[in-house]
């Protein structure tokens, strides 16, 4: 072989690599998420390294901050440049708000192909399709009605763990009394809002859930049943410790898993810290559905909207979409997660104690009608009402209104924002 054809064969293949080096860096996803905290980054990881051995590349867009409130922002203003990401984590009435502006992909075809329509629960549907179109990949199903506690700090108080909000307050009292904070809690609107919807459905039942937060009836929010949350919420604020101003979730739930703290109330994500703590349930937390709540499931999903990007990009987002209702994957991801599969048809040998308890409730609430959207997790209002209400949960819970000017001020805020 001569100097020339040699130099002929290294030109062809450096030209070989080019082309496959681009057609990699083509199948790249932008995926824009509020997955920051331990647990949460962990699960994300399993998706990133599932994605990458199929040669798909992986560029982060993380926003902090629970609930995606942040996230919604970053995402505005990244539309409104023309320079949207592939994918995007997004929950309930945002995945309509963003599909009516003409912004979604169409994953029509390979949800045909995988059959999604069979296995993806209808609850979620609801929100996946964009008038009969497919716009999102459902990853998970979690859940917010649920209470973490401390096992030793429970058992210390005696080990039986509250079944209504009586025997709530009661415990709280003897965590207290144990010297540490009663009730972990991170005065956010979001995480506000979580315990709120709890304390709703604890107090009314799931028909006054549906009359008053699905529904947003007047009366509802301003009679006394609504009377007793809003009391109900001053109570509880004073299991807080000083400093729960701000707090993000993660930093509470830490507060529990160090003995800190005797209980949280927080949505499944929380499982995630403990289990990254390598902490097991049963053992070392106890995870029970909210005092008064048995029965019920408040609900929200982590759904990806793929964005209309064209060119190249599509590749890589098909390849997405199919990873994540993926069986296996669905068992991996949402075993680290703390969520349960947005799947039908998956087992729930591999899940943990906590895990096979979300899936069983899942099922009977969805059989008995008890299956409701989440109002703090974007499942049960639109944006805008959802925020409305949520100004007024956080002001009554730091004392800036009255629970009689908060009863006034929730149906009036709500008319508003419609
Ligand atoms: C999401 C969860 C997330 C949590 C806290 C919720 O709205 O659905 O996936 O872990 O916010 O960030």
């Amino acid at each position: 072989m001569n100097i020339r054809m040699i130099s002929k064969l290294a030109a062809g293949a450096a030209m070989l690599a080019m082309v496959a080096g681009t057609a990699k860096s083509a199948e790249q996803v932008e995926v824009l998420h509020w997955w920051t905290s331990g647990g949460e980054a962990a699960a994300l990881n399993v998706l990133k390294e599932n994605l990458q051995k199929q040669g798909v590349t992986w560029k982060d867009m993380p926003v902090a901050g629970g609930a995606g409130s942040a996230a919604m922002t970053a995402l505005r203003a990244r539309v409104t440049a023309g320079d949207p990401p592939t994918a995007v984590q997004l929950l309930g009435f945002d995945l309509r708000d963003w599909s009516e502006m003409g912004v979604a992909a169409n994953l029509d075809d390979l949800a045909a192909k995988e059959g999604w329509d069979k296995v993806i629960p209808p609850a979620l549907q609801a929100f996946s399709k964009y008038e009969g179109h497919w716009v999102a990949a459902p990853v998970n199903i979690h859940s917010t009605n649920w209470l973490w506690l401390n096992k030793a700090a429970l058992d210390k108080a005696g080990g039986k763990v509250p079944t209504n909000l009586d025997e709530l307050i009661t415990l709280l009292d003897a965590f207290k009394a144990q010297g540490i904070t009663a009730l972990a809690h991170g005065g956010v609107p979001w995480q506000d809002g979580t315990l709120w919807e709890a304390v709703v459905l604890s107090t009314g039942g799931p028909d006054f859930y549906k009359k008053a937060v699905l529904d947003a009836d007047p009366a509802a929010l301003s009679g006394d049943t609504m009377k007793k949350v809003f009391d109900t919420m001053s109570k509880l604020r004073t299991y807080f410790d000083p400093n729960f101003s701000g707090r993000e979730w993660n930093l509470s739930t830490a507060l529990v898993i160090e003995g800190k703290a005797g209980a949280q109330e927080m949505g499944d994500w929380s499982k995630g810290e403990w289990l990254r703590a390598n902490k097991k349930p049963g053992t070392d937390f106890v995870c029970i559905r909210f005092p008064g709540t048995q029965g019920s499931v408040l609900f929200n999903a982590d759904q990806f909207m793929m964005f209309d990007v064209g060119g190249d990009a599509e590749k890589a987002q098909q390849k997405m979409a199919s990873a994540v209702e993926n069986p296996a994957f669905q068992i991996a991801f949402n075993t680290v997660k703390g969520s349960v599969p947005a799947r039908t048809d998956i087992s729930d040998e591999k899940f943990d104690d906590c895990g096979k308890k979300g899936m069983k409730d899942l099922n009977e609430a969805s059989t008995k009608g008890t299956l409701m959207g989440s109002l703090a997790h974007g499942y049960a209002q639109p944006a805008a009402v959802k925020e409305a209400m949520l100004d007024v949960i956080t002001q009554h819970l730091n004392g800036q209104l009255t629970t009689d000017a908060a009863l006034k001020r929730l149906p009036e805020a709500v008319a508003a924002a419609k």
